[in-house]
């Protein structure tokens, strides 16, 4: 009997100490399985006197009632907060903003190429596009820079033959249009060009934007008017333009045209090295042989043309201190054009 009283008692004490359903397992097989205590003990029964036996048997049973309710109720207790903190845990808090999917945008090069085009697209001009593997006849010969011309030092040129090349400028684009179709002629045709130049300002591929017109009565007040109307909606509108004297030979004559800088507004700083200036483009009157040998009649049109790099111009109105970039596919510094 006081066996039967100890294991009560230690009994009652470790199911109120128990803290997970693990240990209510442990403890239902310790005190009432098959060889837990009550089992033992009731072994014992056959060894007392015959008149006792039914007041044990009874008390065992006591105790296992007993003890069965109160390993339920426990049990019942712990399955409950167990559940609370599961669901505490897998709580979501639907008030808490909500990640944001990391969204692409467009590579820099490609915003100012739509820029560049739809000033353009406004001022009347449709564009075209041409191969970026030319013949030598297209990107040279039809604009008059004939084989062993100086002037082909001028584009350090990738050859695949000796007739077939990467296109080292958008002008061919020109040549092209002017066999297609005749004046009035206002186009522009921005691609990928190639030159064997690499450095912080040059990259062997690069983009550029060419503009044609032609039509009777073209002259250089009309380039002018152009190109300074583009670039003051490109940059801003109080940016002054300066046309210096170049050449090109295929026009005639030739400019090479400059801006105020962008970040000074012409005091002079880092990006136009100490200028006020900076120059963003080549044009001129286009050269009347061209305009022959293309198939248009040089003594009734004349035209202009103008060619600009998209990189140069991407690093001029943002201050980019080096062309490479614009090449690196940083997402560091590309998400900074969002
Ligand atoms: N094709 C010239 C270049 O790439 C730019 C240019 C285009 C100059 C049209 C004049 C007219 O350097």
């Amino acid at each position: 009997m006081d066996n039967l009283t100890t294991i009560l008692e230690s009994c009652k004490l470790e199911i109120s100490n128990a803290l997970t359903m693990q240990q209510m397992y442990d403890i239902r097989v310790r005190y009432l399985g098959k060889s837990g205590e009550l089992t033992t003990i009731m072994r014992t029964l056959k060894d007392l006197p015959n008149e006792e036996k039914p007041i044990f048997g009874k008390k065992v049973n006591d105790v296992r009632v007993q003890l069965e309710a109160l390993i339920v109720e426990k049990e019942s207790v712990l399955k409950e907060a167990e559940k609370t903190a599961r669901i505490n845990s897998e709580y979501i808090d639907i008030t808490e903003p909500a990640k944001l999917p990391n969204k692409g945008n467009l590579h820099p090069i490609t915003q100012v190429k739509n820029e560049i085009i739809e000033i353009f697209r406004s001022l009347g001009f449709e564009m075209r596009q041409g191969p970026e593997i030319e013949t030598d006849y297209y990107n040279f010969q039809l604009l008059n820079i004939p084989k062993d011309h100086p002037a082909r030092d001028m584009q350090d040129t990738f050859y695949f033959s000796d007739n077939l090349l990467l296109r080292t400028h958008t002008s061919p684009c020109q040549a092209r249009t002017m066999q297609a179709k005749q004046p009035p002629i206002r186009m522009i045709c921005p691609g990928k060009v190639y030159r064997s130049d690499d450095d912080a300002t040059h990259s062997p591929m690069f983009q550029q934007v060419e503009g044609l017109v032609v039509d009777k009565g073209v002259t250089m007040c009309d380039l002018k008017g152009t190109l300074d109307a583009f670039v003051k909606a490109f940059f801003s509108e109080d940016t002054k333009t300066r046309f210096r004297p170049s050449y090109f030979p295929f026009t005639e004559p030739s400019v090479e045209v400059d801006v105020t800088c962008s970040v000074c507004k012409g005091e002079g700083c880092r990006l136009c090295k100490g200028t006020g200036w900076i120059e963003v483009l080549g044009a001129g009157v286009v050269n009347p042989k061209v305009l022959d040998d293309s198939g248009i009649d040089s003594s009734v049109y004349s035209g202009f043309a103008f060619g600009m790099g998209i990189d140069r111009m991407t690093m001029i109105k943002y201050g980019l201190p080096d062309m490479r970039l614009l090449f690196e596919n940083d997402t560091r510094f590309l998400k900074q054009f969002n």
